[in-house]
């Protein structure tokens, strides 16, 4: 048996992410999304620390309040903008999360009221 196939990760998983690329995060720490505490991992961007605990929506667009998370995921579209402590308009696709961060849901431009 060559080493390491067939085992089991820390969380059960044989197929994860983690598992497939044989990567080795630092331990994992938190952050706050809309007063939330969530997990993150170094490295995760904001987007994906999100995607990871299930958040798929965090920005409403400006005229019809529709629903608005990652899109194009490579920091072109701008459909993913989140508040990052205090400062809207970051590009939660492109951002690192980091430990401690306040990750806000953005209303409109970022800038109203
Ligand atoms: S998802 Fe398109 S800019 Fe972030």
């Amino acid at each position: 048996m060559s080493r390491g196939r067939g085992r089991r990760s820390e969380r059960g998983d044989r197929t994860g992410p983690l598992r497939l690329a044989r990567a080795r995060p630092d331990a994992a720490f938190t952050f706050t999304f809309d007063g939330r505490t969530l997990p993150a991992l170094s490295g995760q961007t904001v987007a994906a620390a999100l995607w990871s605990s299930g958040v798929t929506s965090w920005r409403t667009t400006r005229d019809a309040g529709r629903p608005r998370g990652v899109f194009c995921g490579i920091g072109v579209c701008f459909d993913c903008l989140v508040a990052v402590d205090g400062r809207p308009n970051q590009r939660a696709c492109l951002v690192p999360v980091e430990s401690g961060a306040e990750v806000r849901t953005q209303e409109g431009t970022g800038h109203d009221g």
